[in-house]
């Protein structure tokens, strides 16, 4: 891969130099582009002599008229030749001026002309990290499709400890090769996927819910979509961002996801069953807020309809099916009887409670399937796991028949 290396005016700026070197190990060309903030950090020299390139430091470059001439479209022929953006460290002037289109440097306009893949890997003091301004610009360039390798916490060199390190090199290096070339193994592949929690009204401003987030469901139809799958998300009540090129069906209730997962279920070729769906509900709704009375008040609850047993009941033979299930203890056991009694290819098993799993953004999780052990995959971001999940999916789906 071709990358051309923005680094921008911050302390990290020094790390850009072993970073291009590790890309370069890795089998990439590199140019780097240091903006003039760069350089008040660290020489181009440096650069120079660790890819064997020039560096760019101007838009522009002084001299005689042909070189005005040559380096009048040296960012479009940077934007032309290069496979991708990666800017390390971007500083939050940088991420500012990329939000806004403003382009008054070299950095800024290739940033513009660019038609590839973008990765930023932003590292700054904490309270420049987490200021409204940048992560409104954060916000913006994530939904414009530019991949942000978030900054890591710890001791930073102004002194603070908090968020704002500029990330592992490795980490940057391997968002870069993925952002380049990434998987497109899901491209004939429709994924329903539930996610988030069922609300169940109790009277007009009262309902039962639990303590699900919808991230995991969240991140598995991300994951789905990046990989070049057709998505139907069907979520529950959650505080997420909708998820671009992501058809989403909203319910609020158990027998709300249930309707409209069964009317999905037609398209799909695989059900991901991720929501934490209420097990009981309240049969009569008052129609007016129940009052405060002393003493006990006793709810008469009944069974939600069991949405997994009847796709598992439904399902073509060339359909996957995959539950979740979300234990305090005994995980395997009751992965496995789930996956018995819902007639699924697998569930995966997440350990819950102690500030597991629900709303975090991490999730170790178990995947038991038919043949075969349990597999654990170690905590991770609910990203990886997602990932880990649909491609264990699609070692699954290899083995269904073609035909329903
Ligand atoms: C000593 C010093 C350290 C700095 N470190 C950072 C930093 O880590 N991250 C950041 O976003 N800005 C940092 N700045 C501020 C930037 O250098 C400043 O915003 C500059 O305009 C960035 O230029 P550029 O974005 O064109 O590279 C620092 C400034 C100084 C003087």
């Amino acid at each position: 891969m071709k990358i051309a290396l923005g680094v921008g005016g911050g302390i990290a700026a020094y790390k850009a130099a072993e970073l291009a070197r590790l890309l370069m190990e890795r089998g990439h060309e590199v140019e780097a582009i240091l903006t003039a903030g760069a350089r008040e950090f660290i020489q181009p020299l440096t650069f120079a002599a660790l890819t064997g390139r020039k560096v760019i430091t101007d838009l522009f470059a002084g001299g005689g008229s042909d070189e005005v001439l040559s380096s009048a479209i040296e960012h479009i022929r940077v934007a032309k030749d290069n496979d991708l953006l990666l800017v390390a460290p971007a500083t939050a002037d940088l991420l500012g001026k990329f939000a806004a289109g403003l382009a008054p440097d070299f950095l800024t306009t290739t940033y513009l002309a660019f038609p590839g893949p973008v990765v930023l890997a932003p590292a700054m003091n904490t309270n420049m990290w987490e200021h409204a301004a940048t992560q409104t610009n954060i916000s913006t360039l994530r939904d414009r499709g530019n991949h942000i390798v978030p900054p890591g916490s710890g001791h930073l060199a102004c002194g603070m400890v908090g968020v704002g390190r500029l990330a592992e090199l490795g980490e940057i290096a391997l968002a870069a090769e993925s952002a380049f070339s990434p998987r497109r193994d899901l491209a004939h592949e429709t994924l329903l996927i539930t996610a988030g929690p069922t609300q169940e009204p109790l009277d007009p401003v009262r309902f039962l819910s639990n303590r699900s987030s919808g991230k995991m469901g969240y991140a598995l139809a991300e994951a789905a979509r990046s990989r070049g799958a057709r998505v139907v998300l069907v979520s529950g009540p959650v505080n997420l961002k909708p998820l671009g090129g992501v058809e989403t069906v909203r319910v609020k209730t158990a027998r709300e996801m249930r309707d409209a997962v069964i009317a999905r279920l037609p398209e799909a070729t695989m059900i991901i069953k991720a929501a934490a769906v209420a097990d009981f509900h309240l049969e009569e709704i008052p129609d007016h807020k129940v009052k405060k009375t002393p003493g006990t008040f006793r709810l008469e609850l009944s069974a939600t309809p069991d949405i997994l047993a009847e796709v598992g009941a439904r399902r073509a033979r060339n359909q996957l099916l995959i539950g979740f299930a979300a234990e305090t203890q005994d995980l395997v056991r009751e992965a496995r009887r789930k996956l018995e009694t819902k007639n699924c290819d697998m569930v995966v098993g997440n350990l819950v409670g102690d500030g597991l799993a629900f709303d975090s953004d991490e999730n170790a999780v178990t995947l038991v399937t038919r043949d075969g052990d349990a597999i654990s995959v170690p905590t991770a971001s609910k990203k990886e796991i997602a990932h880990r999940i649909l491609d264990e999916a699609l070692h699954l789906r290899a083995a269904l028949p073609m035909t329903p």
